[in-house]
């Protein structure tokens, strides 16, 4: 629902496809989703390396980060969490406008809301990357001390502890970082997109 009225949507004068061509690369996102610790980030990030290797213009948006500023007015709850995905999802396509390769990595943990995002996009224009990782392998990592908090009752509504986690049923693609190497996971990725001609 939206509460602004009397506006007009101003048409651009430059449109995705000019973006694209000048940019020389077509223009999506690349939406990981996971558990908090099974390393979307790490894996997001060293992507973008790759891209940007590539002389492929991208910007990684990363849960925590944007929790300190655009987001930082939203908590963990299931209606924050709603509102933090339908945010990340309109800036990624703001991205995807402006030509460039956008890397989300967000726990993202309902179905509903990443459908969400991904009809607001076309059809090669959102790629859903599943992070998978066994909860008891996130919570042995535990990089930032929160599954030992939130099992100790300091943090509530944690991922995974007391906050459900709704995995994707048909995501584009899975990696296993459990399994498989961040570099491994990279090489997975890379050769999706290479193999889809996004790339
Ligand atoms: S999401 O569920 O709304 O997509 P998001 O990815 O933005 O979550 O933020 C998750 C990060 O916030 C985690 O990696 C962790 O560092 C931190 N965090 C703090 N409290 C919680 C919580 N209750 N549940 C999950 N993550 C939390």
């Amino acid at each position: 629902m939206s509460k602004s009225t009397n506006i007009t949507w101003h048409e651009s004068g430059i449109t995705k496809q000019e973006r694209r061509q000048q940019n020389g690369h077509h223009s999506f996102v690349l939406w990981f989703t996971g558990l908090s610790g099974s390393g979307k980030s790490t894996v997001a990030n060293a992507v973008a390396k790759a891209l940007y290797e590539k002389s492929i213009r991208n910007y990684v948006l990363d849960g925590d980060n944007i929790r300190f500023g655009l987001n930082k007015n939203l908590g963990f709850s299931a209606e924050d969490r709603t509102e933090n995905i339908r945010r990340i999802g309109e800036v990624s396509k703001l991205f995807v406008d402006s030509g460039q390769v956008v890397l989300t990595a967000f726990i993202s943990p309902f179905k509903e809301d990443r459908a969400q995002v991904r009809d607001l996009l076309e059809e090669d224009e959102f790629i859903e990357v599943y992070v998978e990782c066994p909860l008891e392998e996130c919570e042995k990592r535990d990089p930032k001390g929160l599954y030992k908090k939130a099992r100790n009752g300091e943090i509530r509504d944690f991922t995974g502890i007391d906050s459900p986690y709704e995995a994707p049923d048909q995501p584009e693609l899975t990696v296993n970082t459990n399994d498989h190497t961040v570099e491994r996971c990279v090489e997975i990725i890379v050769e999706y997109l290479t193999s889809r001609n996004l790339i």
